[in-house]
């Protein structure tokens, strides 16, 4: 099927590289001259494993291009997605790209005769596929929607790191519309998938979907958070202790017939530590919860999630202060800057709350990081960047380990005299003499 896609963000772009891969013939959009330049030389303008070999292929192949001109691209596909950004001023996202992106495909729909389905993949409120994107359309395209055109929502569900793997394995598919015909189309779009799941549901419970997705999982990593904090005042337990024997529950580990226990991703997943970050679960979490507030629900239980997260800080920061009464002047290795491993985004990392903590507190930080070089908004001489472990480990005070970088197993193996606190209990804590991590208190019993 020929695709239009607005927006070569990662959700944008990775989901353009995929269906190209697949055998669909892909038109991406944007504004910035270089990304279109980068991508029709056959070179992704962002990082995301796997995705470099699939636009080159692609667009060699003649089924990836990117272009500037929308209105040509909505003329020549039959389908056209919404994927631009929605940034977030704390409390609500701002929809002016999505706006934009729905007049300008509202003028292309207006000349154009055959039936074209308009879909949201950028992630959305409830009610903002049906009450803000659909009458721009209608208004700008003097057509009806579920008549002359249709609008589905389909939101994406993938991990930054591992984007293009999820987006050639997607575990589902979310197909919104308010019309058979728009659902139609998108299952066609699809079925180069043939073993995902389906389901099909209006637009509003398909926004709905993505927002109670990524909320649930922050909840969970807010409750284990919330035990953390209370093993760590408890002498003698240890979290990682106690969340094994949670999830040694047969409804989370299964176990079959012959006593195997099947231990599903989640629990992998899933561990207490320095608190979530990235440009998805605090947004989604924050946005989600202000909506309830706007249709006068109480979010009693996100504010929590969100109010536990914030409170991560403090933990790794009482970690410090046990062993230093002042952090002024001492040297402390932050390990990992990143929000997670595999990327170099920055964004809401605790990581960079926590440095900007230290150097409050006039502690000299060395930021070690793989791939991350700096943090533009904070720079200080009391800040020194670092791409391994070994050129700081024998020079610090304190060892702070905020992301889990497979790399940074490598400490195990040095003799480190410094405290190591172990902000994501990512470390053998047998193979230090002064460990500290989230959720245990070494205290005697
Ligand atoms: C998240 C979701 O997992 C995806 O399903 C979703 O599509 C995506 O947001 C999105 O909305 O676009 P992502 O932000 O890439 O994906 O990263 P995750 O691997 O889910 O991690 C999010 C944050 O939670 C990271 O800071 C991670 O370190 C943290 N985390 C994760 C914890 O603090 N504890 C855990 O136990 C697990």
């Amino acid at each position: 099927m020929k695709l239009s896609i607005v927006g070569s963000g990662y959700v944008g772009l990775v989901t353009g590289a995929v269906m190209s891969h697949l055998g669909h013939e892909v038109v991406c959009v944007d504004l910035d001259p270089e990304k279109i330049h980068a991508i029709n030389s056959g070179r992704p303008p962002i990082y995301e494993e796997g995705l470099a070999p699939i636009v080159e292929t692609s667009v060699a192949a003649k089924r990836l291009r990117a272009t500037s001109d929308l209105h040509e691209a909505v003329q020549q596909t039959e389908i056209t997605m919404i994927a631009v950004g929605t940034p977030f001023d704390g409390e609500r996202i701002d929809l002016k790209y999505v706006k934009d992106a729905a007049r300008a495909i509202g003028r292309a729909l207006k000349e154009l005769s055959r039936y074209h389905v308009v879909v949201v993949k950028s992630t959305v409120v409830p009610g903002t596929t049906d009450r803000v994107v659909t009458p721009i359309l209608e208004e700008e395209s003097h057509r009806r929607a579920g008549r002359d055109f249709g609008v589905g929502m389909n939101p994406e569900f993938l991990r930054e790191g591992v984007a293009v793997e999820d987006a050639l394995h997607p575990d589902r598919i979310v197909i919104g519309g308010n019309d058979v015909q728009t659902r139609k189309v998108l299952s066609e779009l699809y079925d180069v998938f043939s073993s995902a799941v389906r389901i099909n549901v209006n637009n509003a419970t398909a926004e709905l979907i993505k927002y109670a997705s990524n909320s649930f999982f922050a909840t969970l990593i807010s409750f284990s958070n919330e035990i953390a904090a209370l093993s760590s005042r408890i002498p003698g337990v240890d979290i990682a202790d106690v969340m094994n024997g949670v999830y040694l529950d047969r409804r989370m580990s299964v176990v079959d017939a012959h006593g195997e226990r099947r231990t599903p991703d989640l629990i992998s997943y899933l561990w207490p530590g320095c608190g979530f970050g990235g440009s998805c679960f605090p947004k989604d979490v924050k946005a989600i919860a202000s909506e309830l507030k706007r249709l006068g629900g109480e979010p009693i239980l996100l504010q929590a999630v969100i109010d536990r997260n914030n409170a991560q800080i403090a933990e790794v920061m009482s970690l410090l202060v046990k062993h230093f009464k002042k952090l002024s002047g001492k040297k402390i290795a932050v390990l990992g800057v990143a929000f997670k491993p595999g990327t170099d985004d920055i964004r809401e990392s605790p990581s960079v709350n926590l440095i900007d903590h230290l150097l409050n507190e006039q502690a000299e930080v060395l930021a070690v990081d793989p791939i991350v070089t700096e943090i533009p908004h904070l720079r200080s001489p009391e800040l020194r960047w670092f791409k391994s472990l070994e050129s700081v480990t024998g020079v610090c005070d304190a060892v702070v380990l905020m992301t889990s970088w497979k790399e940074f197993k490598k400490l195990e193996n040095q003799k480190v005299e410094a405290v190591v606190i172990d902000g994501r209990r990512f470390l053998d804590k047998s193979k230090f003499s002064r460990y500290e991590g989230i959720g245990l208190n070494a205290g005697a019993e």
